[in-house]
């Protein structure tokens, strides 16, 4: 596996399937109370430029079950609030951490920590990816289905980081893929350039319209994200309006599987991007997805960092 994990595309199918495994050993023995440290002494630096609940919490945790520790480094404390470089932020760390995990907004901001990193860096989400909860999401998906390959995915709402992720993670495991996003919230052009060529290697489908009911036609997962992400707050108005048509509810759910999963990666918006009767409803997944965020962690922790 490569050094950092700044997007699915950097996983190969094999890295995936070993984080998928090993996300399962270390939820069965945390389920039976044994205890697994293979990451005694070692220090995961947290730089958070975004809010964030699960991510903070499930990384802290993971750190701790594995016999490490996290620490919490707010931007506002860093000298890099003060101007001091990233590189030499990066430089710094490396001389006393074994691992950074960095939320942040440019993709670029944790290329560059990265490249100037001698130990591993995880993206804990950028505006363009967020590859811990696609990997969470895909653990969930295969526990709840026995499998990941031929299964439909449908992704209705904003073509965002989450989208771009999911798009990623789907295609290199040969799961179908069907978005419906309204015109001009499609996701980036280059992410879907890339998905295609990896969708003709695993043999997914990957389609694209501005129809919601066509997207979640026979879906197995109908997954959706909020409107505005965390730095577009103040679209959210326009995006209120532009999205019209895009909210996963009852009649939407109609057109899907009639056993389909509903997923979201939290936080959601109810009677924005979600109806409260789905996402608090039967086929909800939501808080598996959550908690499974911990083992899937703990599992890229352990090899990344072990
Ligand atoms: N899904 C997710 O990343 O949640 P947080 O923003 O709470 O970390
Ligand atoms: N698309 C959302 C995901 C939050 C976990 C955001 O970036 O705010």
């Amino acid at each position: 596996m490569k050094k950092d994990l700044l997007a699915i595309s950097d996983l190969t199918l094999k890295d995936i399937e070993h984080i998928l495994k090993l996300s399962a050993s270390l939820k069965k023995m945390q389920k039976q109370g044994k205890t697994h440290q293979p990451l005694k002494g070692k220090s995961l630096g947290m730089i958070f430029e975004k809010s964030s609940t699960r991510t903070r919490v499930s990384f802290e945790v993971g750190m701790y079950q594995l016999g490490g520790q996290a620490l919490f480094l707010s931007p506002n404390d860093l000298q890099i609030g003060r101007g001091e470089p990233l590189a030499d932020t990066a430089r710094t760390l490396s001389r006393y951490l074994d691992g950074i995990m960095i939320r942040t907004f440019a993709q670029t901001t944790v290329e560059e920590l990265a490249r100037n990193a001698t130990i591993p860096v995880i993206n804990g989400l950028t505006d363009l990816h967020h590859p811990c909860q696609a990997l969470a999401d895909l653990f969930t998906i295969k526990e709840k289905r026995g499998k990941l390959k031929g299964l439909r995915f449908a992704y209705i709402g904003d073509g965002n980081n989450m989208a771009h992720s999911l798009i990623e993670a789907c295609v290199k495991t040969g799961i179908h893929v069907a978005l419906a996003c309204p015109p001009g919230y499609e996701p980036d052009a280059g992410i879907m350039r890339e998905a295609r060529q990896a969708a003709l290697i695993s043999g997914s489908e990957l389609k694209l319209s501005n129809d919601p009911i066509k997207a979640a036609g026979s879906a197995d997962v109908v997954y959706t994200d909020v409107w505005a992400s965390m730095g577009q707050e103040s679209e959210h108005a326009k995006r209120i309006s532009a999205f019209r048509g895009f909210q996963v509810d009852p009649q939407l759910m109609q057109a899907a599987a009639h056993d389909a999963l509903v997923m979201h990666c939290l936080p959601a918006h109810r009677g924005e991007e979600i109806a409260a009767e789905v996402i608090d409803g039967p086929q909800s997944v939501i808080f598996d997805q959550a908690e499974n965020r911990l083992h899937a962690q703990k599992a890229l922790l352990e090899i990344l960092l072990g």
